[in-house]
């Protein structure tokens, strides 16, 4: 028998954080061979290829080229491609990372050709079923079969769900050992002072949710109110393609504009270039659950747009604090961050650069199995 073949799957922005270390650490062990394959649910220059390069993550051996399309049709696409691939060519197991719908579908596809699936960052749970992302953290947690837990609440979530422990360990963040990989790379850009702006001189933002983007009230409301604060502190928001379709169906594009000066508006940014803005920031304001893990890691105080989290121990002990969408319920908050009172933020067990080698270890020793 020759060395086992593990497919890592990978489609969308965040799943490549956590692909990389993950890959490299498995690489390093000789004992399994592993096969990137990449879905195409995100495609565009600026949301796919950049993170490849900067990251230095191997070109995929698997295209599937999906694309975008509504959760069923996206979905089922992944699914029957992905499929067609196992049939082909049938990997020991399959990694899935995160809780987009590239990692649910193809977790689906696996189990049910009775490949074993591993699930990277398993356990996390909002416990709000109106997010996509709730109800694939739910189906492929169901059907994994080892469950690799970033914080201690995706260990009792899985416990209080009937997941036998067996399958279950707490092996830290992955994307926290990219971070901590990229950051010195990440300053050499420069970026905030390209833009004019000093350290510790702006907000940096995101927006991307269906919750806060979806809705024109909704969003004509956040735009306002960035606009307002970065009377105060200039702020650069990084648009979403989601968020910017959704301001030119409300007719508000052009308050999202290039070239505003107090409102620095920049499309998708790379992996370094956003990661030096957080770290350079004196607020972040988000609803992106990869920012609130890496703002409690810079210490950077972070409001997270959002009535519920999935990640509490960004909350317990880093720097997020949930502080929904309602303006009236933020510029409080911010007026907190401006007048200095705010928690540092504690370190986070097993946040610590290393989780990428256990999940290899976990890997390989389940496979020996
Ligand atoms: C997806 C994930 C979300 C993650 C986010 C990070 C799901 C359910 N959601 O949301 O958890 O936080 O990625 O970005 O998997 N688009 C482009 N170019 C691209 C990709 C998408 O323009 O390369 C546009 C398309 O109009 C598309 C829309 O963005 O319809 C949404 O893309 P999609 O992959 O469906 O979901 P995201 O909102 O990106």
């Amino acid at each position: 028998m020759g060395i086992p073949i593990v497919d890592l799957v990978a489609g969308a922005r965040p799943n490549f954080m956590k692909l990389a270390p993950v890959v490299r650490a498995l690489a390093e062990t000789r004992a399994v061979t592993p096969r990137i394959v990449h879905t195409g649910q995100h495609y565009d220059e600026a949301m796919n290829d950049v993170f490849f390069q900067e990251l230095r993550i191997p070109r995929p051996e698997v295209h599937l080229g999906v694309g975008s399309g509504s959760h069923g049709v996206q979905t089922a696409r992944i699914i029957e491609r992905y499929e067609a691939h196992l049939e082909q060519s049938r990997p020991h197991a399959t990694v899935v990372f995160g809780d987009v719908n590239t990692t649910a579908a193809c977790a689906l596809a696996a189990v049910k050709l009775g490949v074993g699936v591993v699930h990277v960052e398993a356990g996390l749970r909002s416990f709000d079923r109106t997010m996509p992302e709730e109800i694939n953290r739910l189906v492929t947690d169901v059907i994994s079969d080892l469950l690799l837990v970033s914080e201690p609440s995706g260990v009792t979530n899985l416990r209080n769900e009937g997941v036998p422990d067996a399958k279950v360990r707490l092996v830290g963040n992955v994307m926290i050992d990219t971070l901590m990989v990229e950051l010195e790379r990440a300053g050499e850009r420069r970026t905030a002072e390209k833009l004019g702006l000093a350290a510790g001189g702006y907000g940096f933002v995101t927006l991307h949710r269906p919750s806060n983007v979806d809705d024109p009230a909704t969003l004509a409301g956040l735009v306002d109110l960035l606009h307002e604060i970065s009377q105060r502190l200039p702020l650069v928001f990084a648009v979403h393609p989601r968020t910017l379709a959704s301001a030119k169906k409300a007719g508000i594009a052009d308050r999202l504009a290039e070239g505003q000066a107090r409102l620095v508006c920049l499309g998708p940014l790379p992996y370094h270039e956003s990661l030096s803005l957080v770290a350079g920031a004196r607020v972040v304001l988000t609803d992106s659950g990869g920012l609130q893990e890496e703002t409690s890691v810079l210490h950077v105080p972070c409001l997270t747009l959002r009535e519920n989290t999935e990640r509490p121990v960004t909350v317990e002990l880093g720097t997020s604090r949930l502080v929904g969408n309602d303006p009236a319920r933020i510029r409080p908050a911010f007026d907190e961050i401006m007048a200095g009172q705010w928690p540092k933020g504690a370190e986070i067990p097993l946040w610590d650069g290393r989780a990428g080698e256990r999940v290899a270890r976990e890997i390989v020793g389940w496979i020996a199995d």
